[in-house]
């Protein structure tokens, strides 16, 4: 986790690491700082979200700087813990994301030498030993102190007296933002966009250094690599919160158009038979973590629907203590930032198991994309909120769209359901701007949610992990416990919780799972449990079991998780906003996981 930022180059750099920084806050946010270079390495950093340090900013006046947003894994969030560092003499500043897993002992040597440490992290090693082999050249000094370091890294560092910041990585990202007389790193580039769309990824293993004028990248035998940048086709805007209170909910109403370029992006490929989804698989794995494992819980109703192929869904981080089964050939790791610690070292272990590998993610150039051997983009643009919501929608479409193309080469769809399915998915959008359109109303059944400490989702069918990732949005933002649960399994156990206190929201389509959901919510109401269900327009049949009714458009029964995914939306961002929650940013989560 954790966002960093760098910038060599004419402009006042505080600014510059500020104004990035908060673009990458959702990354971590329980401390920040920057350290910049005038006439001497000036250093400000605290405990807190960045606009702690922006409020208590001394002037700092520099045109080269590095500054760093933090996610506390090794030490507690504190002054001391925040990033940058610097080594004894005050004349180099790191700051990293990542782990140092030999740091202990690295730590007990610089000691013995001599070395003093002001912080409890295991980043605060590397300075020091970058101080020790420095003789001058930032980066060989650099390069000399990773080769005693285990683990994983995204590391940026500046020097008093050189114009040159110094970036390398391992299994965490980094971009460097080319400009003209200026340049720029990040973890991101959602950090850059306001100053260049002109990017070069940097690669596991390589060290580049960046001044004003010139970016030189090294490989790990310290050879130069060449690499034209490439452009993005994000804008700042597209990272802003466009007049909405939160990120969240514009990313929620931005969810018609993120369907729309999902669609645009892969629908032609629909009836082509190349790459691994042409290959002849007898089964699929899918492999994720979080809103994406929801997403991947989905997926497996429809891949065995439409592609009548056998399918399991995995938690990426469970991945390595599976068997070695052959019968799964095709791994399907989906990931929004592509950056997820748990999501790579599956796809690693997919591929050292020899199996084939398909990516499924929203962010171009990431680790996962160079890991796995196909990718698909779902193309919603740059989701800033920590609650996956437009991002989740879109890898909704794209595995509906892996199941629609197999189902074809399979020839278990024929041409005309194939082309009803695409009908229906390109009215999608249309459907979600009716949910949005009843955000509101949604609003009025949310109060009696916002007085509970628990709740339930119930589900059936495919609506099942549709309640899933329901039940996880309201955790994330609300803090209220909420857990999802499959209709048929309430008698097994969770009803013994039911009562008064418990709201219970219910997905009650209009299929052939209904009678069964009316059964159930009976139960329910017989232990005066209050009940939100979510029924399509039109049932009124709904009301004699639920004390309150969001109604939303009734589509074909394979595709109403896109309008229940919606309405679960809503509900978990109104709840928390009734609760004056922290939506964006809340508690203890970040964005992207980079940490196993
Ligand atoms: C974090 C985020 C979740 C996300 C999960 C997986 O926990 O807070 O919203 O679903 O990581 O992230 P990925 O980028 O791999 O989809």
């Amino acid at each position: 986790m954790c966002g960093i930022v760098g910038y060599t180059g004419p402009r006042d750099a505080s600014e510059v690491l500020l104004s990035s920084l908060r673009r990458l806050e959702y990354r971590g946010y329980d401390s920040a700082g920057i350290a910049v270079i005038g006439e001497h390495l000036a250093i400000h950093k605290d405990k807190g979200e960045l606009a702690v340090i922006e409020h208590s900013l001394p002037s700092m006046h520099g045109g080269i700087g590095i500054g760093h947003t933090r996610w506390a894994t090794c030490g507690r969030p504190s002054q001391e813990n925040a990033h940058p560092f610097t080594d004894c003499s005050g004349t180099i500043a790191l700051v990293h994301n990542g782990i140092i897993e030999n740091y202990a002992a690295l730590k007990k040597g610089l000691l013995d030498r001599g070395h003093i440490f002001s912080s409890e992290t295991d980043t605060e090693v590397i300075v020091h030993l970058v101080e020790e082999r420095n003789s001058g050249d930032l980066r060989e000094a650099l390069v000399s102190a990773l080769s005693d370091i285990k683990g994983t890294y995204a590391i940026v560092l500046a020097m008093e007296g050189s114009e040159k910041i110094v970036a390398a990585r391992k299994e965490n990202p980094l971009v460097i933002g080319v400009g003209v007389g200026e340049n720029f790193v990040a973890s991101d580039v959602t950090a850059l966009l306001e100053y260049t769309s002109k990017v070069l990824y940097l690669m596991d293993g390589e060290v580049a250094e960046i001044s004003p004028s010139k970016v030189t990248i090294f490989d790990a035998s310290g050879q130069t690599v060449r690499r034209v940048p490439e452009m993005v086709t994000w804008t700042a805007e597209d990272a802003k919160k466009g007049g909405f209170a939160h990120f969240m909910l514009k990313e929620i109403f931005e969810q018609p158009e993120a369907i729309r370029n999902t669609l645009i992006g892969n629908v032609d490929r629909l009836e082509q038979d190349e790459g691994v989804l042409g290959e002849d698989v007898p089964a699929i794995k899918l492999v994720a973590c979080g809103t994406s494992y929801h997403a991947g819980l989905v997926g497996k109703y429809v891949l065995e629907k439409l592609g009548k192929i056998p399918t399991t869904v995995e938690l990426a981080s469970e991945f390595r203590y599976s068997s070695d089964v052959r019968e799964d050939p095709l791994v399907i790791v989906i990931s929004q930032s592509g950056e997820t610690a748990d999501a790579l070292a599956a796809t690693r272990e997919a591929r050292r198991r020899g199996l084939h590998t398909l990516a499924i993610t929203n962010v171009v150039g990431s680790t996962m994309t160079r890991e796995a051997e196909e990718t698909m983009y779902t193309r919603a643009g740059p989701e800033i909120g920590v609650a996956a919501t437009k991002t989740y929608i879109s890898q909704l479409v794209a595995l509906y769209l892996t199941a629609m193309r197999i189902g074809h080469r399979r020839r278990t769809i024929d041409a005309d359901t194939l082309r009803n399915m695409r009908t229906e998915l390109t009215s999608l959008p249309q459907v979600v701007r009716r949910v949005l359109d009843n955000s509101e109303s949604v609003m009025e059944a949310c109060g009696m949610i916002a007085q509970s400490r628990d709740a339930f989702y119930l589900g059936r069918n495919i609506s099942y992990p549709v309640m899933l990732e329901g039940a996880l949005k309201l955790k994330e933002i609300s803090y209220i416990h909420a857990e999802g649960y499959a209709a048929g399994e309430l008698k097994h156990g969770p009803l013994a919780l039911i009562g008064p206190d418990t709201p219970v929201v219910a997905a009650c389509m209009r299929d052939h799972t209904y009678d069964k959901m009316i059964a159930n919510l009976s139960e329910v109401k017989a232990r005066d449990a209050p009940v939100i269900a979510i029924a399509n327009e039109g049932d009124e049949e709904i009301e004699q079991v639920a004390d309150k009714v969001i109604h939303i458009p009734e589509v074909q029964p394979l595709f109403s998780p896109f309008p229940l995914s919606v309405a679960t939306q809503l509900i978990a961002y109104h709840v928390a906003n009734l609760k004056g929650c922290s939506i964006d940013k809340p508690r203890n989560l970040a964005k992207s996981v980079t940490v196993e």
